[in-house]
């Protein structure tokens, strides 16, 4: 499911996001998006700190705006950021989405000047540990 009316609003939230980000630092700004169950986009977008590993990827805020809202699981995700090459999760958003995705929702990875990637989160993410191995 590609280049469908659904990706088109994901691209256009995740890029809006985008131009909002926070990113002195690594002048790599990144925005992600997520479609959730409740119909909803939700989106993010990176925010650094001067204390540099207290930075916040895009994913991760997209995901805290999810659940502020009152989304609960994700249902897609695209991210957009700098460059040509996809712009993919990193390992620890890889985890953070699967806490709130099933492990084939499709991740959109995008750099602004190159193509699209779609892979699943099963694919990113394979072997996973996830919330169900801690319900009773
Ligand atoms: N970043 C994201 O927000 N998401 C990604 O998928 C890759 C990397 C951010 C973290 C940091 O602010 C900057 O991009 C450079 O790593």
């Amino acid at each position: 499911m590609t280049h469908t009316a659904t990706d088109k609003a994901l691209y256009e939230a995740a890029a809006a996001i985008r131009a909002k980000s926070y990113s002195p630092y690594s002048n790599f700004a990144v925005g992600a998006a997520i479609l959730a169950d409740d119909g909803q986009i939700y989106a993010g977008c990176n925010i650094e700190n001067a204390a540099f590993p207290q930075g916040n990827c895009a994913e991760a805020s997209a995901i805290s705006a999810m659940i502020a809202a009152g989304g609960k699981r994700i249902k897609r995700i695209y991210v957009i950021g700098t460059g040509a090459a996809p712009v993919i999760p990193c390992g620890g958003c890889r985890q953070r989405i699967r806490e709130f995705a099933d492990l084939d929702v499709e991740v959109i990875s995008h750099g602004v000047d190159g193509d699209p990637l779609t892979c699943t989160l099963d694919y990113l993410l394979p072997h996973s540990f996830g919330p169900e191995y801690l319900s009773k």
